[in-house]
């Protein structure tokens, strides 16, 4: 008898990962080498050592002194980099692999990991230590350009004396240890520490953890309420889309959400994330955004339960109000489960130059801002949520000189005006100088705060309709 022949198995088709669509893809950051900063860094030790003056600064080397030259050089190049291809924000580009890794490590994060205790009161804080929204602020290099109270990050390359003194200060001078272990991710802290040489504060995102927290938390709060969620269509309502930190907190809740709904009541739960912001130079990253999400880390054919509705409006006006009602009609649900954001602080970020920028828009006149933005995007989440549903609320008062901007007060006032009732006042704790708002974290499990003993926090207001 003929010996049957094996089937022969037909290769497995290996999937080439698409590549992701944040906007430098592709480019790489070189140029500076940790030969380079040795060099750099005996020169600058000799250059100290000879000069004999206490006060010594590049500043006081001639214009054709050798390491000037050097300095000067690489802001010019830097510049140009960024001109023409824009650097990310934060730390050195990340490559779609590692993108690719912060997502998956974002969506298999359990939610409760963000929460710790004050040792103090025993009160809830919300803590994203993960660094993984990190991948998200990859689509937005903008970030580094927006104007803080010292001008952007990037202002600082622009400018040839504030360059090389931050230049000195953070890079020069003793303490530049990081350099010493690794040179693998030493444009990473190179970046870093020209952004702290700015002394330019940078925009950061909304943390996507704390963000993921919020969802969940809504979730269990809805299904208790009213067992069940109307429509099987969970709404997420965020006033102000800022950096999409809060898209990415909702994306890793997703399959969360969905297998816990699925496993209760046996069918299939849909998301919705309903947002606004003026800022249309970012406006098409967000459903790059979703797109990659839905292509490379959920399974196939999930997009078809994530419902995702952008706009460009102001989310004070009429107009956007009228938006929502037309999305949530269609989707056959009374309002949205729960509304999350954290508006503009009246004008400390410039986030761009779009007429219906709350900081354009209200130029100058804080009282107008609080009684058309902050009081209109209240009245409209009011409307806009289901009843008890919840609205979360992060803002934080803003300082110009020795004026104060008490966003909180005004907030909580106006919350309550509106007709909804204080559930909780969460602290969330944010990268950033300690201010008067901190917290002792020494008491923290897990973590490594050996050097960090104070975390600055702002609040997120928890009122519900
Ligand atoms: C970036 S967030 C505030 C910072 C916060 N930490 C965050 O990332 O969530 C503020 C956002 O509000 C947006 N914004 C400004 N005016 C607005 C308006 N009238 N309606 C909705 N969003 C607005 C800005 O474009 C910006 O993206």
């Amino acid at each position: 008898m003929k010996k049957k022949q094996p089937k022969k198995r037909k290769p497995k088709k290996i999937q080439k990962p698409k590549p992701l669509r944040t906007v430098y893809n592709g480019i790489d950051v070189d140029g500076f080498t940790l030969a380079d900063y040795q060099m750099e860094k005996a020169l600058y030790d000799q250059l100290k050592a000879e000069s004999n003056d206490e006060n010594f600064s590049l500043l006081s080397l001639p214009q054709d002194n050798r390491l000037r030259e050097i300095i000067e050089n690489k802001r010019t190049m830097y510049l140009e980099f960024w001109n023409s291809k824009r650097i990310p924000t934060g730390g050195g580009r990340k490559s779609d692999k590692k993108i690719l890794e912060d997502f998956k490590n974002l969506r298999s994060k359990k939610w409760k990991d963000i929460l710790i205790k004050d040792a103090n009161n025993n009160k809830i804080i919300l803590w994203d230590f993960s660094s993984l929204d990190s991948g998200v602020n990859q689509y937005f290099p903008e970030m580094l350009d927006v104007p803080t109270t010292k001008g952007s990050v990037l202002d600082c390359l622009r400018d040839k004396d504030r360059f090389l003194n931050g230049y000195e200060k953070k890079i020069l001078k003793p303490g530049f240890y990081k350099v010493e272990k690794t040179d693998s991710s030493f444009y990473s802290v190179f970046s870093q520490m020209i952004r702290m040489g700015s002394e330019s504060h940078p925009v950061v995102n909304f943390p996507s953890l704390v963000a993921q927290y919020i969802v969940m938390e809504s979730y269990y709060n809805t299904i208790k309420l009213n067992n069940g969620i109307e429509n099987d269509n969970f709404v997420v309502l965020d006033e102000c889309s800022g950096w999409a930190g809060r898209l990415a907190g909702i994306l890793c809740s997703f399959h969360k959400l969905r297998n816990d709904y699925q496993s209760r009541y046996g069918r299939k739960l849909h998301i919705t994330y309903l947002t606004t912001d003026p800022n249309k130079d970012v406006h098409e990253r967000f459903a790059a955004i979703v797109n990659d999400w839905f292509s490379l880390v959920e399974p196939k054919h999930s997009l078809d339960y994530f419902h995702f509705h952008k706009q460009t409006l102001g989310c004070e006006t009429p107009e956007f109000l009228s938006y929502c009602k037309g999305v949530l009609s269609d989707l056959n649900v009374s309002g949205a489960n729960v509304a999350l954001t954290s508006p503009p602080y009246f004008d400390q970020e410039q986030y761009s130059k779009d007429p219906s920028q709350s900081c354009v828009k209200y130029r100058n006149d804080y009282p107008s801002w609080v009684q058309n933005f902050l009081s209109g995007m209240i009245k409209n989440v009011y409307e806009l949520l289901q009843p008890k549903g919840r609205f979360y609320l992060n803002i934080a008062n803003t300082k110009k000189g020795s004026k104060l901007f008490p966003s909180e007060t005004e907030s909580v006032r106006l919350l309550k005006e509106h007709g909804m009732k204080e559930v909780v006042t969460y602290k969330m704790l944010l990268s950033g100088v300690p201010n008067k708002n901190c917290v002792n974290v020494t008491s923290v499990p897990n973590i490594k705060t050996k050097e960090i003993k104070l975390k600055k926090f702002e609040p997120v207001f928890v009122y519900e309709k």
